[in-house]
């Protein structure tokens, strides 16, 4: 989301600056950046596990220190990771090249295995889904940017979703990330007037969409989704870009599409899926959701945004936990105490500063029917 009052903007001038090819500069500063990526260390078992959202190229990202600083095990982009906002292959990749020249980034793709998603601005345009005309090039230029050994079937399937595993069985960390932007059927915008009434109240000017054969992931990302939830893993971590678990803000989230939201809910009971963990961005606010009724176990959606982008007119949300929000940048830490007989997961957000700003500590054990 945002500059969600820039969309149409955005949207006009986006079909004014079509380009069909990558400049060739480009492409080789895309390849160049892609050097850098530190090849997976899939048997290391997870403790500390870091993830943001909504970095904007053209900002001073000094956010990068403290995360450095904390020397995880693995980061996590989880979309908006650029603002690209154009149909110009040769800007999209100008702006991947900006991030990737950023210091504290570069330190941390040196140190840090570094796996991400996209969301709407790095995908190409605000609020963007399927009939997004660029999206193979698009790709093309996530895969060379955030490239690793997943490249070639990401390249081949429809969409960027994946998922990784680390550490022993014990104590596997399965990570899954989905891609909300390539099979997305339209959103459902209500009128002019409606939209500023609603603004008033911090509503998004989008109504849930009821029709059959809506969706989110689209047929073929659903049965690789089933594939994956019935692997053996102990802690699942799903990377959604848009927020999972969050009552209706009538901005993009999963709750815009009840039935795909509840699939998933089914889908984690009917393939008996434990320790599922939801992380998402996009929202330019930091907050933690749990959705206790009408789900196998309780649903944590562990939400932070942004790197650089901050909101104010923060969206009423039923499932949020009382005293974890927080509007400034921020990034998300996961711990995890393997330690101890039932694991320890503590969910942290921290500021600019590495300052802890809320957190919640859970069990493993609470992941999980009882
Ligand atoms: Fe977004």
């Amino acid at each position: 989301m945002i500059d969600r009052r820039s969309t149409l903007k955005l949207m006009g001038a986006a079909a004014g600056t079509v380009s069909l090819g990558l400049g060739s500069l480009s492409s080789k500063a895309i390849a160049k950046e892609a050097d850098a990526i530190v090849a997976q260390r899939p048997d290391q078992r997870l403790s500390r596990i870091l993830f943001g959202s909504c970095a904007h190229q053209d900002k001073d990202q000094p956010i990068w220190a403290p995360i450095n600083q904390l020397n995880p095990d693995l980061f996590i982009m989880l979309g908006d990771n650029i603002y690209g906002d154009t149909r110009d292959m040769a800007v999209l990749a100008d702006k991947y090249h900006r991030l990737g020249a950023k210091e504290g980034f570069r330190q941390l793709r040196a140190t840090t295995p570094v796996i991400a998603t996209w969301d709407d601005h790095d995908y190409g345009e605000n609020d963007a889904g399927f009939e997004y005309p660029m999206k193979e090039q698009s790709k093309e230029l996530f895969l060379d940017f955030w490239g690793d050994d997943h490249g070639a079937r990401r390249r081949a399937d429809d969409g960027i979703y994946t998922s990784y595993e680390f550490g022993p069985e014990h104590e596997r960390v399965q990570v899954i990330m989905l891609d909300l932007r390539w099979n997305r059927t339209p959103l459902m915008h209500v009128d002019a007037d409606e939209a500023k009434r609603r603004d008033q109240m911090a509503l998004g000017p989008y109504l849930p969409v009821m029709d059959e054969g809506a969706t989110m992931l689209g047929d073929k990302q659903w049965a690789w989704l089933e594939g994956e939830l019935k692997k053996p893993a102990r802690v699942r971590i799903i990377g959604s870009s848009l927020q999972f678990v969050s009552t209706f803000p009538g901005w993009e989230a999963w709750s815009l599409f009840p039935n795909e939201r509840q699939r998933m809910i089914d889908l984690i009971g009917r393939t008996k899926a434990e320790g599922v963990l939801f992380i998402s961005g996009d929202t330019h606010w930091a907050e933690i959701s749990r959705q206790s009724d009408h789900s196998p176990y309780p649903l944590y959606d562990f939400t932070s945004s942004g790197l650089t982008q901050t909101w104010h007119n923060i969206s009423p949300n039923a499932y949020r936990l009382p005293g974890c929000m927080y509007t400034k940048v921020n990034f998300g830490v996961i711990e995890i105490d393997w330690d101890v007989p039932d694991p320890m997961i503590v969910l942290q957000a921290r500021n600019e500063l590495g300052m802890s700003v809320f957190e919640k500590t859970l069990l493993l054990s609470h992941l999980s029917p009882s």
